[in-house]
This record gives C-alpha cells, sequence and structure tokens, in this order.
C-alpha cells in the first residue's frame, strides 16, 4: 500500500488540518513558489499597481464590538470589570464605557496610543471608568481581545498572562483574523489574495525591507508581528492552554458563505470569534 506523506509543509504553509492529521499532504514547497530576485521584483511592481490590504475599512462606521459579538454584548458587560487588552487608542474601551456601566482597563505597551486613548476616553465624558495603562495587576471579570492573536510571536504565553489577570469565573472575548489562508491572510503582505502564499518568504520579506527599513527576516519579525496563524492551530494552542473554548465562531466570508463549512473553513473564513473560560483547576 502506498505509504502516504503526512504532512503538507511548505515555505509559507503551515500544515494544513483540514480533515484529520492523516490526510495532510506532501512535504515539499507546492506554494510560496515564486522567489529570488524574479520574485522580489514581480512583488515591487505588484505592490505598485495593486492596491493592497493596508487598509481595513471593514468596520468603518459601524460598532466592531457589535459586529462581532452581537447587540447582547452590552449586557454580557454590565457591571463586570473589563480589560481591553491590546486596546490602541481606545476606541473599543470607551465605547464599552458609552453602552454599559462596566470598569474598562485598557491595556497596551505603546504609550503613545494609551494617551490618545485617555483623551478619547475624556472626550466621551467616560474618563472616570476607563484607566489606560501598560501594565495591571487587578483582576477583571472579562478581557476582551480583538484582532491580536495572529501576531503574537507566543500566543501560549500571552494567554498564560491573561489567565493571571482573570478571575477564576471570568472569560475571554476573543477575535482575531484573517488567519493565514485567508486569500488576504498574509495582512500587508496580501498586495492582492493569496500573494503572501505565491511569494517565497524570502522575497516577501525583501521587498517588506525596502518599503519600511529595517532588517526584518521572517514574518514574524514585522511590525506588530505575524505568526501565521490557522484555525486549527489555534485550537491546538487553546488545548494546551489553562483556558477551554466554550464557543468558537468561524464567520465566513460574505461571497464564500454557500461553501463554508467545517472542512473548507480555513479558506472561507473571515474572521474567528470565540469565548474562553479557565479550566477547572487552573
Ligand atoms: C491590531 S491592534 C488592535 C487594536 C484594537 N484592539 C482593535 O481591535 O482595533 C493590536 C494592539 O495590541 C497591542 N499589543 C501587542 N502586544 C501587546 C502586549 N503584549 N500587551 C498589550 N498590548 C499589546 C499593540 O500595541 C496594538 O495596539
Amino acid at each position: 500500500m502506498a505509504n502516504f506523506p503526512t504532512e503538507l509543509r511548505c515555505r509559507n504553509w503551515k500544515p494544513l488540518w483540514l480533515f484529520d492529521h492523516r490526510t495532510r499532504v506532501v512535504e515539499g514547497d507546492l506554494l510560496g513558489l515564486v522567489g529570488g530576485a524574479v520574485g522580489y521584483r514581480l512583488l515591487s511592481y505588484l505592490s505598485r499597481v495593486s492596491p493592497g490590504n493596508e487598509v481595513t475599512t471593514a468596520y468603518e462606521g459601524r460598532s466592531k464590538m457589535e459586529q462581532l459579538f452581537g447587540l447582547s454584548i452590552w449586557s454580557e458587560l454590565s457591571d463586570k470589570s473589563v480589560i481591553d487588552f491590546g486596546c490602541a487608542t481606545g476606541m473599543e474601551s470607551v465605547e464599552i464605557a458609552q453602552h454599559t456601566n462596566a470598569r474598562i482597563t485598557g491595556l497596551d505597551i505603546r504609550e503613545d496610543a494609551l494617551a490618545k486613548a485617555r483623551v478619547r476616553a475624556s472626550e466621551a465624558g467616560v474618563g472616570d471608568r476607563c484607566q489606560f495603562v501598560t501594565e495591571t495587576t487587578e483582576k477583571a471579570d472579562v478581557i476582551v481581545r480583538l484582532d491580536a492573536f495572529e501576531h503574537f510571536a507566543d500566543p501560549l504565553a500571552m494567554l498564560r498572562l491573561m489567565r493571571g489577570l482573570l478571575k477564576d469565573d471570568a472569560c475571554i472575548l476573543a477575535c482575531f483574523g484573517p488567519t493565514w489562508y485567508h486569500p488576504l491572510g498574509g495582512h500587508g503582505f496580501s498586495i492582492f489574495p493569496y500573494a503572501h502564499l505565491l511569494f517565497t518568504e524570502g522575497a516577501l520579506m525583501r521587498w517588506y525591507r525596502d518599503k519600511s527599513g529595517g532588517e526584518a527576516r521572517h514574518f514574524g519579525d514585522v511590525r506588530g508581528g505575524l505568526n501565521q496563524l490557522t484555525i486549527r492551530e489555534f485550537e491546538r494552542i487553546i488545548d494546551q492552554s489553562d483556558f477551554k473554548l466554550e464557543r468558537l465562531g468561524a464567520v465566513p466570508i460574505r461571497k464564500l458563505r454557500p461553501v463554508a463549512n467545517r472542512l473548507t473553513r480555513e479558506f472561507t473564513t473571515s474572521v474567528v470569534r470565540c469565548k474562553l473560560v479557565p479550566r477547572p483547576g487552573h
């Protein structure tokens, strides 16, 4: 009987877990094909003629919290202490404060963003219930974590950190994406759909260094980080963490809704949203 290879590992490709671990296929460089000087020149040319994926407009003029978690999110957060982990300039922190009576701690490593968040909260009249800090030791009822898991160098370590900031009956409400096999899963590298898989990491990083300066050699080195997260890999990380998945929803790309299902989700999902709760005893 044929001895099937067990895993698809291409240069830019994470192992594909579409069906189960036995159907992962061939080791080699199926994609991430276009590299070297040709790849670099082609990328440089295409990036000038393609609008790319630098600007996100999906939530423009709409509430990201409501789009992701539904209107019930406001009652879910009422009376709670909430950490907006990676709050940036505090857009969602302030929105939570405006819709609920929650006490909010906006946490971020960027002091410049936190300064803007303080101004935003004060102008919105909710400065008394919002604090914006780089560190906290207070334990919260809920951590809201928007658009970050695909950027962490070590998501498991971040989950450990978050567990330390939560009470035992608390939860994390998170969303992240696009994940790696989304047509624009390469974020700034997806200058057209799937460009991040078509070109080799070497060619993409050379192009990135030209554009942004610096010494970045791998996706993980880019500003803000990019860890090539897939949905399956996220589930695997949660399995190893102090949390369990209470619910996970893969929100389909609108045009691909008819073909979106458990088997196709890596390619058809626009964002993943989930609720994580601490495992008993952890
Ligand atoms: C992609 S932005 C998301 C901002 C905002 N939550 C939103 O949904 O628009 C990720 C944010 O996480 C912050 N961040 C990254 N690592 C962090 C860490 N270890 N602790 C706190 N914030 C972090 C970044 O500075 C950045 O502001």
